[in-house]
């Protein structure tokens, strides 16, 4: 009875995550909005299977970057929203890392050393509640566009 009831809830609310999360406004920037992404999976089963992308200590020079050049203009939740999840969400981390690199600070786009860049991704990483490792997120576009922003499901609103 429970297994019967499961599947159809758990199939409608993709559908409802899928509706709310992927509206017109995504789909119509981003037309390779993939539904499946927003697969039902639990948060812990989330962490277990994701990818050690970045160190501890690499998030902990990212942190210090944000408070010293990012955070005078942004809130943490900047880069954590759902808006930001459905926006970056199994992209691959090099487009995210691009983004940043050559277009922030807004001020001065270009300005910190790959490295600075790198970190900062680093933070986010953490901040959106993925799990660090023992491998250093490295500076390479080409290891970058390998490796996808993969993260939790937005939560329940
Ligand atoms: C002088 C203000 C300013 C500073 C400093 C700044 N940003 Fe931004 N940032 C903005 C504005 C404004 C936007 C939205 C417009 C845009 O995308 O250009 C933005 C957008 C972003 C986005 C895209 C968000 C999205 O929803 O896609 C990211 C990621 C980001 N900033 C990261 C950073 C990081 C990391 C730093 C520090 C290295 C930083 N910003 C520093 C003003 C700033």
């Amino acid at each position: 009875m429970t297994i019967r009831t499961f599947f159809p809830t758990a199939f409608l609310a993709t559908v409802i995550a899928a509706t709310v999360f992927g509206g017109a406004r995504m789909s119509a920037q981003r037309p390779a909005f993939r539904p499946a992404t927003m697969a039902p999976r639990s948060v812990l089963a989330f962490a277990a299977d994701t990818a050690k992308l970045y160190t501890e200590a690499q998030a902990t020079d990212g942190a210090e970057v944000w408070t010293k050049t990012c955070a005078g203009c942004h809130e943490s939740k900047d880069v954590t929203s759902a808006d930001f999840r459905t926006k970056w969400g199994g992209r691959a981390l090099f487009e995210l890392y691009t983004q940043i690199r050559t277009t922030m600070p807004d001020d001065a786009p270009g300005s910190l050393t790959p490295e600075q860049y790198t970190n900062a991704v680093a933070y986010i990483l953490k901040l959106n509640g993925l799990p660090a490792g023992e491998i250093k997120l490295a500076a390479d576009s080409v290891a970058m566009a390998g490796m996808k922003f993969e993260v939790p499901p937005p939560a329940a609103p």
